[in-house]
């Protein structure tokens, strides 16, 4: 794939047709060394954030070996990686994926009832090396994303159901999901305090514990706690916990390896007053933006703007023909912008590529390397975050 310095280099080259996916690899290695180098466990990549196979090798290349996967074509997908760990940790699963996922070798499946655990053991005719993880609800708290209404099992049933899969597992794990986006560390010190309880409750030998994902990225509109309070916190909370002092920990995190490695670029086809008409929208890789709000980084990038230039809040339709595909923002953008105008819009590599269709005969894009820093960054300290939306 091409190597560009930077999406006004790309545009200035190439003058794309249809939108550009503009990855930087070097900020997904970058997030995976900084989670290697802090949590002192396993740090399985969520596969479905982004399954980009440039974003893969870096996450590969700074030394990801685990992987959440939730599907079996993401299992197909990822049993090709060398010395891959896959961990089937959607709690609900067909009986054909979970035959089939034994078949490939993997040996790691969540469940949040009793019902998936006797699936599991039947399926994989009883078994007796499998690492089974009880899925935990939790409350979802300051998270964009709350997750904890479909999955999760908790009180008197979790205990019981982590004693009913005690029986049948090599390895007992216990696992939850504050919700994507979490912006504060204290929705992992209520949930570890819930388990702290739950493991009181249960009286069973825990060997493993995976605090899940949620983990935070930069948006314009949100500003999260450091990385290092999450990882301070969760920590100081596991070492309270009624655990083996050895206990095996594993973490979870999609968003916060992936969301600063790809940028969309999109092309203004019309501006109406306050509303631009762009070549990407809610069926492509805007999704996030139309149905639950999030607010991206923008620039424009085939053109200088000069500094002093105000900003206006812009709203944002996507080319298809359906009123739904429409991002209300506001988006801050040069009050210049116009018709044939090129811009970037940054942090989109956590399922932006991951949930775009064709609907309308769009959804195909372009693809470049991008060699320059994200527009904004957890992890990167000389990245000045890019004047932007602010709502
Ligand atoms: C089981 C599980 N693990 C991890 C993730 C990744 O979450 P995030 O991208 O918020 O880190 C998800 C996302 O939905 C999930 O369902």
């Amino acid at each position: 794939m091409e190597k560009l310095a930077s999406a006004a280099d790309l545009i200035g080259k190439r003058r794309p047709e249809r939108p550009v996916r503009g990855l930087r690899p070097h900020a997904a290695g970058r997030a995976a060394r900084w989670f290697l180098e802090k949590f002192p466990g396993d740090v399985a990549y969520a596969y479905k954030a982004n399954n980009s196979a440039f974003l893969i090798g870096a996450l590969y290349g700074a030394g990801i070996r685990h992987f959440d996967v939730a599907s079996l074509p993401e299992i197909e997908d990822a049993v090709t990686i060398p010395e891959a760990h896959l961990h089937f940790m959607h709690p609900v699963k067909s009986r054909h994926a979970i035959r089939r996922a034994y078949e490939l070798g993997v040996r790691s499946f969540a469940l949040d009832g009793e019902d998936e655990l006797d699936k599991i053991i039947e399926e994989t005719g009883g078994a007796r090396d499998l690492l089974l993880w009880v899925r935990i609800a939790v409350p979802a708290i300051n998270s964009r994303i709350p997750l904890e209404r479909k999955f999760g099992v908790s009180g008197q049933k979790a205990a019981n159901l982590l004693i009913k899969t005690r029986q049948a597992a090599s390895e007992l794990g216990l696992t939850f999901h504050v919700g994507s986006q979490t912006t504060t560390p204290d929705a992992f010190v209520t949930a570890l305090a819930d388990l702290h309880k739950l493991i009181v409750k249960a009286g069973v030998m825990i060997d493993r514990l995976d605090v899940g994902g949620g983990f935070p990225s930069h948006y314009p509109d949100s500003d999260p706690a450091p990385m290092d309070d999450f990882m301070e916190t969760i920590l100081a909370e596991i070492e309270t916990l009624p655990v083996k002092e050895n206990i095996r920990l594993m973490c979870e995190p999609g968003r916060a390896l992936v969301a600063e490695a790809e940028s969309l670029i999109v092309r203004v086809d019309a501006r109406r007053g306050h509303d631009l008409y762009i070549n990407d929208g809610s069926y492509g890789m805007l999704f996030d933006a139309a149905h639950l709000s999030f607010i991206f980084p923008m620039r424009i990038v085939n053109r200088e703007i000069n500094p002093s230039e105000p900003l206006v809040p812009l709203e944002l339709w996507g080319p298809t023909c359906d009123s739904i595909d429409y991002m209300k923002g506001p988006f801050m953008l040069p009050a210049s912008t116009a018709e044939g105008d090129y811009f970037e819009i940054g942090n989109m590599g956590a399922y932006g590529r991951a949930i775009a269709g064709h609907f309308n005969g769009y959804g195909d894009y372009d693809e470049a390397i991008l060699l320059d820093e994200p527009m904004m960054s957890m992890y990167a300290t000389n990245v000045v975050q890019v004047r932007s939306a602010q709502r």
